[in-house]
């Protein structure tokens, strides 16, 4: 029988989060960009990914970036886009028009820290969202992502 074809999975890391390791440790953890995106590839494969990493701390490029992942149908998305999650209206739209399956992760607890971060904007076009579980949280996504692109038909 053929080897079944890995499904593509883009992991976007938006500002900010390209200094994880230097920013205060017991809000994000200790593991560096680098180090978060091989942990999040390692485990993506055992759930039928191939995982595809980015980071940008610019918004223009973060929307167009979602805007490619449209073009090529990818399958599916972790993104975390750091404070962006609580203004950026592009960015709500750039989700709305991305019909694979969607999660929001926050490495710290958004609910329980400053008023403002208890917003997410982009909260009602994602389909999955996890926060205040660090690195694990990652993990969350990938089983909940693979529950939503089981079975769905290739674009
Ligand atoms: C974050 C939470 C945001 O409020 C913050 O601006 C970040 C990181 C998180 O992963 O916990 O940069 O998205």
């Amino acid at each position: 029988m053929a080897a079944k074809a890995l499904k593509t999975l883009w992991l976007l890391h938006g500002v900010n989060l390209d200094m994880l390791g230097r920013r205060d440790p017991a809000v994000y953890g200790s593991m560096t960009l680098s180090e978060l995106e091989a942990y999040v590839a390692r485990h993506g494969e055992a759930h039928g990914f191939t995982v595809r990493s980015f980071q940008t701390n610019h918004e223009g490029e973060f929307v167009e970036k979602l805007h490619q992942l449209v073009v090529d149908h990818a399958d599916a998305a972790i993104i975390n886009p750091g404070a962006w999650t609580h203004y950026s209206y592009a960015l709500h739209d750039a989700l709305e028009l991305l019909t694979a399956p969607v999660a929001e992760v926050h490495l710290s607890d958004i609910e329980n820290r400053e008023e403002w971060r208890r917003i997410s904007v982009i909260a009602d076009v994602v389909d999955v969202r996890v926060s205040g579980k660090g690195a694990a949280g990652y993990l969350d996504a990938l089983a909940a992502l693979a529950k939503l692109t089981t079975g769905r038909p290739q674009p």
